[in-house]
């Protein structure tokens, strides 16, 4: 089934691609830039990344049949491996979606609970962070550029208040009740913890609290705890076969989990075709291995030779949450052990007037990532004018060399990369032919494997993140939390850096 399904996407939406001939230098390179690789070093990195692909596939192959509660050390900072033979690491994520495709009713019935959601209620609000949350705003905001059939709000994903009041004084204006959707595994994470008071409170106050979906882990965690007492995964829309399938694997970590319940409930509701999502990201997990490969071996040559920063360019506003996914997951991996790519997002053409400065000719230190997209689904045609002193008569209306708005976006971004490539920065061309599910998710599995093994290529656990509880404890000890120590002590501390609140 799976295959036939894939088989038909490709010929109709077509296949990412990934281009890395700008990790080699220019013909006849005279400047200093030290960035790029040789053939050689493209093809020691390629044969590592290689044998971390096996030890990957290997890890996964002994974890098919293991309990999922063993995986729970993996998380956290808890037991630190490092993906090498017999010491594997999460690898749920590399299953999920051939699995989960052969579960033809949950799916069915999942898809249908989205339809009916989105027909009884007035917004979706989802609330969540980190890998809770972010490919979540990022796919439905790329596939759905002219908006989603009810509006889809994002809390839980920072504490900033004024935002907060934006979106209530939005709940207050709909017609309908509101229908919320909490997504934590841990089910204990400060922020959209708070979300969630603070929204059903607001919802419950002026009467539009709808149903409540909590997505989470299978058996643990304050959430699950208290799922069925609260009346959350109303029976209305959650049939048996939904129950049985809706939590969050102990196998999958929370920024590869937007392929499980975590973002199948909001693509649902979205109205976003879950059997082709999956689909796409099968085929970019499994199917195009050898571009995660080349990918990951080009980036790890080049970080190896100083360019410790990746830049993720775009050219299309709706593919920016989209592109802060990649900025999560991929420093989230390999971000250990004093190593790691930085990544930073470049819109263009509009960063092209502020650090594009810095990019083409600023300290060298950066390889950069240039994402086409080669039919937006919306384009203009430039009208003609009267006042061409600026040149531009020749791609209007009418003219023999016209163009429209999307070529000229998409020329100007070539043109960005032909120049960053020629002041010394090794670039990549990624280009996906639409930004349809099945293509969006594609380049997302594309970019987990890639990720993944440039972590096990730097010697690192790429799938935990035990940097990021230190400050959860000083922040905790700064909330007064029971079991902390006493709150005055705690605040004294901050007045050393001159703040009081
Ligand atoms: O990738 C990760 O594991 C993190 O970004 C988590 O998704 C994030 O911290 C949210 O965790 P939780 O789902 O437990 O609330």
């Amino acid at each position: 089934m799976n295959r036939t399904l894939i088989q038909e996407l490709l010929q109709k939406y077509g296949s990412v691609s990934y281009n890395t001939k700008g990790y080699l230098p220019p013909p006849a390179y005279k400047g200093s830039s030290n960035l790029f690789i040789s053939e050689r070093e493209y093809g020691e990195a390629e044969k590592l990344a290689r044998t971390k692909l096996d030890y990957l596939l290997s890890s996964a192959e002994a974890q098919a049949g293991r309990d999922p509660e063993s995986f729970l050390d993996l998380r956290d900072g808890g037991s630190d491996t490092r993906g090498e033979p017999g010491k594997p690491i999460m690898t749920g994520w590399l299953r999920y979606a051939g699995r989960t495709l052969e579960q033809e009713a949950f799916l069915e019935d999942l898809q249908k609970a989205g339809d009916r959601i989105a027909s009884d209620f007035g917004a979706f609000v989802v609330i969540g962070i980190g890998g809770s949350y972010t490919n979540i705003e990022g796919i439905i905001n790329a596939v759905n550029p002219r908006g989603t059939r009810i509006p889809f709000y994002f809390l839980g994903q920072h504490l900033s208040a004024e935002r907060y009041e934006k979106v209530f004084a939005e709940f207050s204006r709909l017609s309908k009740k509101v229908a919320v959707n909490v997504i934590s595994k841990s089910g204990t994470t400060t922020e959209p913890a708070l979300a969630l008071r603070l929204a059903l409170d607001k919802l419950q106050n002026i009467g539009k609290l709808g149903a409540v979906f909590a997505t989470t882990d299978p058996h643990k965690g304050a959430l699950r705890e208290t799922i069925t007492a609260r009346g959350f995964n109303p029976a209305a829309y959650f049939t048996d076969e939904i129950n049985r399938h809706f939590f969050i694997g102990e196998d999958i970590g929370g920024r590869f989990s937007v392929i499980t319940p975590v973002g199948l409930l909001p693509f649902a509701v979205a109205g976003i075709n879950l059997k082709e999502l999956l689909a796409g990201y099968q085929y970019g997990m499994e199917s195009l291995r050898d571009t995660a490969v080349t990918a990951a071996a080009c980036k790890y040559s080049a970080y190896k030779k100083g360019a410790v920063n990746a830049v993720l360019s775009y050219n299309a506003a709706c593919f920016r949450e989209k592109i802060l996914g990649f900025r999560q997951l991929w420093p989230e991996c390999n971000g250990k052990d004093g190593k790691g790519l930085n990544l930073m997002e470049e819109f263009y053409t509009a960063d092209a007037h502020s650090n594009g400065q810095l990019i083409k000719s600023g300290i060298k230190n950066i390889q950069e990532i240039f994402h086409f997209i080669t039919d937006l689904g919306t384009d203009f045609e430039i009208p003609a004018s009267e006042y061409n002193n600026d040149k531009l008569g020749v791609v209007v209306r009418g003219a023999e060399t016209a163009l429209s708005l999307h070529t000229i976006n998409n020329r100007f971004m070539a043109a960005l990369l032909m120049d960053h490539w020629k002041s010394g920065i090794p670039v990549m061309a990624v280009t996906l032919p639409r930004l349809h599910p099945f293509i969006v998710a594609m380049h997302m599995g594309v970019e987990h494997c890639s990720a993944v093994l440039f972590g096990l290529m730097l010697g690192i656990n790429p799938v935990n993140q035990p940097g990021v509880q230190g400050y959860k404890e000083i922040a905790f000890r700064l909330l007064g939390m029971k079991g902390t120590e006493p709150l005055g002590e705690s605040l004294a501390e901050l007045k050393d850096f001159g703040l009081s609140f």
